[in-house]
């Protein structure tokens, strides 16, 4: 069966950089059979985690917030992998996908998480031309991490500089290697 694939696009802006990337990593999953579903997690209503803890504390109590994480806890559980598409604010992810995580606490609890065994990829783009001066090994230490402690494994990352919107495209090494990424995330 065709591998299900969600891209959470974090960037606000049209034609970001981030979201350039996640699309290669997109056609190269398409290219390799995966099924691709893109989210856009500026365009959607999601709240802050109020630490509640009813998900873990109250029997069958998922996220008690009616938003449109909602919606999405239904695709994430469903998917075999998923791309993380950040613009480097201020040395780290975007706010958009910081709430998204955070909100994915309800997905589990001590003995284990919805997230375990899914594949995933980290598409992730700044202005500096320096990968640790930008913020962005920052990021990606902090996704590892997250990516760890639900036991999925971490397919690859691709990042790269380009403070315009479309810059990144100038970078033709780091498109391929997002396309590559793309049909490994698929495998
Ligand atoms: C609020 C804000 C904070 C930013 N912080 C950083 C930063 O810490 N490091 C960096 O290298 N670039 C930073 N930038 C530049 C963006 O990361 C860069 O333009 C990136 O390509 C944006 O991705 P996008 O086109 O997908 O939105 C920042 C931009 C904004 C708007």
């Amino acid at each position: 069966m065709a591998k299900s694939i969600i891209a959470l696009i974090s960037s606000p802006r049209k034609n970001g950089n981030s979201t350039l990337l996640a699309q290669k990593i997109a056609d190269g999953a398409k290219a390799a059979g995966a099924r691709v579903e893109t989210v856009n997690l500026h365009k959607m209503n999601i709240k802050t985690c109020t630490a509640c803890d009813k998900c873990h504390t109250v029997d069958d109590k998922f996220c008690v917030i009616k938003d449109d994480m909602q919606k999405l806890y239904e695709k994430i559980i469903a998917a075999d992998g998923i791309i993380y598409a950040s613009p480097i604010y201020w040395f780290t992810v975007s706010a958009q996908l910081k709430l998204f995580m955070d909100r994915c606490y309800a997905l589990g609890g001590p003995s284990g998480y919805a997230l375990k065994g899914k594949k995933m990829a980290v598409a992730l783009t700044y202005g500096d031309n320096d990968a640790f001066r930008s913020g962005a090994v920052n990021a990606l230490r902090t996704l590892q991490d997250a990516f760890a402690y639900v036991e999925a494994p971490l397919v690859g990352s691709v990042y790269g500089t380009g403070l315009e919107p479309g810059d990144i495209l100038k970078n033709k090494a780091v498109m391929k290697e997002a396309f590559e990424l793309g049909k490994a995330l698929a495998g």
